[in-house]
């Protein structure tokens, strides 16, 4: 990397939401040159609060990699906007895991990407450490830049190909709002079964950082547990009687694919047996 190109770079991170003030801070305390704008007197003051330091004309002139930590609806606008204060040389990345770097705008001459962290940041304080984050530009040096800022926020570098965003976002949607989705179906189950929302999450809860572990420590395959499992198609027909029409809708493709993780596991009659029920 040339010296104009420092591996940390000067950074203005614009909005000081849940996900600005989160990057912001981790950078800061890593010590890198951050400065953050916020739009309205509530953001500033939210920034002062944080610690973080606001970003003036010349800040956001001389910085080289501009986060756009706004809502996905206003990259694009926003990202015109700030494209005639910021130096040439200067890249503009967002953090939308559902947008492309075409929401950037065309690039003529400047340099885009996409920072996408994968955690649910619901306050500027939470810590990013331990998680992932995909990583998307064509410029070598960016790659370099946002892949070291990865490192010292404590997050995974992944690299996600352009073309295949739209796939690699569906993936991360269904691991979080799908699991969600999934365990309301479970409370719903539990609740058939006379048991109330909050005595089933006190339950559930727990069963499922277990799961979690299991894949963890074994994979998925190894780790999905179950009547599908040990192949006992008895167990799984008692369910489906039992479950309201709702919840069936829901329990089927997820079983259907249990199976898929686990049928070359079981004795061929029990996967039979499995098949018949769950088609
Ligand atoms: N939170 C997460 O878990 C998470 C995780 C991964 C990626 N992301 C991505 O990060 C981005 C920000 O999400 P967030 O959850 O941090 O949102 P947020 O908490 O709602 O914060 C959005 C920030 O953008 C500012 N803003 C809104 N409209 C603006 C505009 N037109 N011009 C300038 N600033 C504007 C807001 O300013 P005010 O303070 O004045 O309202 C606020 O500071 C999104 O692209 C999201 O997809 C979020």
């Amino acid at each position: 990397m040339s010296p104009s190109r420092p591996s940390r770079p000067r950074v203005v991170v614009v909005g000081t939401g849940r996900l600005g003030g989160a990057l912001a801070l981790a950078l800061a305390a890593k010590r890198w040159h951050v400065r953050v704008l916020a739009r309205s007197e509530e953001g500033r003051r939210r920034a002062l609060e944080l610690g973080l330091k606001p970003a003036t004309d010349a800040d956001v002139a001389q910085a080289r990699v501009c986060l756009l930590c706004v809502p996905d609806k206003s990259v694009s606008p926003v990202a015109e906007e700030l494209k005639p204060r910021l130096a040439r040389g200067a890249a503009l990345v967002h953090c939308a895991g559902a947008l492309s770097l075409e929401a950037l705008g065309p690039p003529r001459g400047r340099v885009l990407g996409s920072f996408h962290p994968l955690v649910a940041v619901s306050d500027p304080r939470d810590s990013l450490a331990g998680n992932s984050v995909a990583i998307s530009t064509r410029s070598r040096w960016l790659r370099d830049a946002l892949e070291r800022m990865a490192k010292d926020v404590g997050l995974r570098a992944l690299r996600v190909p352009e073309k295949k965003r739209a796939a690699y976002h569906a993936g991360a949607v269904l691991s979080a709002g799908g699991v969600v989705a999934a365990l309301s179906a479970a409370v719903e189950a539990f609740r058939a079964a006379g048991i109330s929302e909050e005595d089933a999450l006190a339950a559930l809860l727990p069963l499922t950082r277990s799961a979690l572990r299991g894949v963890e420590a074994r994979g998925l395959s190894a780790g999905y547990t179950g009547p599908i499992a040990r192949g006992d198609s008895g167990v799984v027909a008692a369910h489906l009687a039992a479950l309201p029409p709702e919840s069936v809708a829901v329990y089927q493709p997820l079983s259907r694919r249990g199976l898929e993780l686990v049928g070359h596991r079981l004795p061929p009659e029990a996967r039979a047996a499995l098949e018949a029920l769950l088609d």
